[in-house]
């Protein structure tokens, strides 16, 4: 990953490939954002006339490359947009910041070293700028022809190095920020590498064997049931979605602690590496991206790891609830009916209706150890994509104030989130007349039905939150800002921000 440093350097001596500056939209044309006053000074303070004429507005999303001034080290300028000047006396909110490192660590791609000499008031500014500039350099280059080596010969591997100017490297905050910044980015962009690896490779024993990893590394706890143990236990849901294939299903356990913990806190992930729709299987042109079905537990599992690499004062279990979901001759069929770990028993009337049977199993199994509050992370409806984009997802809970703080925290971290009810009419569309309830309900509302059906499976008295990130989990269309193309490890830091709040006693 692309290493980050805070700098003291000035712009004008320092050796890089080029020099990052923001550019604001003004009321009355481009405006150069504060960081750059150097570089402007070095354009005898003409940068923005220059800028403007080049075509440049400041609008998001913008790059404009033009010459350095003579005198500079490095050659050239990478103006980046910024959006709308803030008003007056306020800063750059961290999401604009965020978006624009990002945008120019794209690109960048290719480049050795860049300085970005973006406006930091203060230290969490820098943390939102390390983490765009970590998150836009990602990119998946394991299945291209020989690997990296072929794209740095190519001049397309990530930028290598960013120094960040105007950071204050001897303040701790500064520092803090920095840290927090790669670690989470770094674990985010493992989720994408997980939701990017070919289902092929990645099946749900071969995801048990990297969490298993993980967790010897960072000293979390790890339980991983196979097959075996899943029928010891009981666990219909994950079996019957497991059945159809060649690959068992598996349920991961990740224990994080703390000694410090006063509260804790239960994330569980849908895991199912490819939804081909099991025998209700997906016309085509509906399963090509299917491989991204097991985002939440990516997503779930690099907020454990993070969590731990930060030294979170909460404790965190994540637990992975890992299937295939085939069609053979010893699958799930539509009719039949599933006992879950909860004692209740499913009838499934369609087998693309998965994710719910797996989460129900998770979240009993995590309504066990009796949690503060519980969050579940999936992509579990098209009915969510519908209703909220692809880059909006949607929360719902059984308590109201548990889902604002969710929403909030998914705001704070640049998440585009929003809140869903959870209608409880919509509840005996899903009643069943041989089962205690059926896996598929009323269509209008799809999202909400899947959410009610989640609920019936949370320990009594426990908070819970449920994130359908069916839309924002994977981006089919091109880059923006710093997501790029395919997984997008969406959620990991609305979990790690729930987390931090948890540990600070903020999560009420
Ligand atoms: N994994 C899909 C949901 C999905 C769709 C995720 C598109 C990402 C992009 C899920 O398992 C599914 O198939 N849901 C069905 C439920 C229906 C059968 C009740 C759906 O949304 O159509
Ligand atoms: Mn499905
Ligand atoms: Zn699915």
């Amino acid at each position: 990953m692309t290493a980050l440093t805070l700098s003291t350097a000035a712009a004008p001596g320092l050796r890089a490939d080029a020099i990052v500056i923001g550019v604001a939209k003004g009321a009355k044309g481009p405006v150069v954002a504060p960081g750059a006053e150097a570089v402007d000074k070095a354009y005898d303070g003409r940068l923005a006339g220059v800028l403007e004429t080049l075509g440049a507005s400041g609008a998001e999303g913008e790059v404009t490359k033009l010459p350095a001034p003579s005198g500079f080290k490095a050659p050239v300028v990478v103006a980046v947009g910024l959006g709308a000047e803030p008003e007056k006396d306020a800063g750059f909110d961290a999401e604009a910041l965020r978006r624009a490192a990002g945008t120019a660590a794209r690109a960048l791609a290719g480049s050795k070293k860049a300085a970005f000499a973006l406006p930091l008031a203060e230290a969490a500014d820098a943390g939102a700028v390390g983490e765009g500039v970590l998150l836009g350099a990602y990119s998946f280059d394991a299945y291209k022809e020989n690997g990296k080596d072929a794209k740095a010969k190519s001049g397309k591997a990530p930028l290598a190095e960013a120094a960040l100017l105007g950071g204050k490297p001897r303040d701790k905050a500064y520092k803090a920020a920095i840290e927090r910044a790669a670690a989470v980015a770094e674990e985010l962009n493992r989720a994408r590498d997980l939701v990017n690896t070919p289902p092929n490779d990645l099946n749900p024993e071969a995801f048990a064997a990297v969490a298993q990893a993980a967790a010897k590394e960072h000293g979390i706890k790890v339980q991983v049931l196979d097959e075996k143990a899943l029928v010891k236990g009981g666990y219909g849901g994950i079996l019957g979605v497991g059945s159809g294939s060649a690959s068992g299903p598996r349920l991961v356990k990740l224990s994080y602690t703390s000694s410090k913990a006063t509260k804790s806190l239960a994330f569980v992930g849908k895991g199912i590496t490819y939804d081909s729709g099991g025998i209700s299987l997906k016309p085509a042109g509906h399963n090509e991206t299917m491989k991204c079905d097991m985002a939440g537990a990516a997503a779930v599992f690099a907020a454990v790891v993070a969590a731990a690499r930060l030294g979170l004062e909460v404790n965190v279990t994540g637990w992975l609830a890992l299937a295939e979901n085939m069609p053979s001759g010893s699958a799930t069929r539509p009719g039949d009916v599933l006992r879950m770990y909860s004692g209740k028993t499913v009838e499934v009337l369609n087998t693309d209706a998965e994710g719910r049977l797996v989460l129900a199993d998770a979240l009993w199994a995590a309504s066990q150890e009796k949690p503060d509050a519980i969050i579940d992370v999936a992509t579990l409806t098209g009915a969510m994509m519908v209703a909220l984009g692809s880059r909006t997802y949607g929360v719902m809970a059984n308590d109201d104030a548990f889902r604002t703080a969710v929403h909030e925290a998914a705001e704070e971290v640049g998440e585009p989130a929003w809140p869903m009810p959870l209608p409880e009419h919509l509840r005996k569309g899903m009643d069943s007349a041989t089962a205690d309830i059926a896996n598929m309900g009323e269509r209008m509302g799809g999202g909400l039905v899947a959410g009610l059906f989640l609920r019936e499976f949370v320990g009594e008295g426990i908070a819970w939150a449920h994130l359908d990130i069916a839309g924002p989990a994977f981006n089919e269309g091109g880059p923006f800002g710093y997501t790029p193309k395919g997984g997008t490890g969406t959620a990991v830091r609305t979990l790690v921000r729930v987390a931090e709040l948890a540990a600070a006693g903020d999560l009420g």
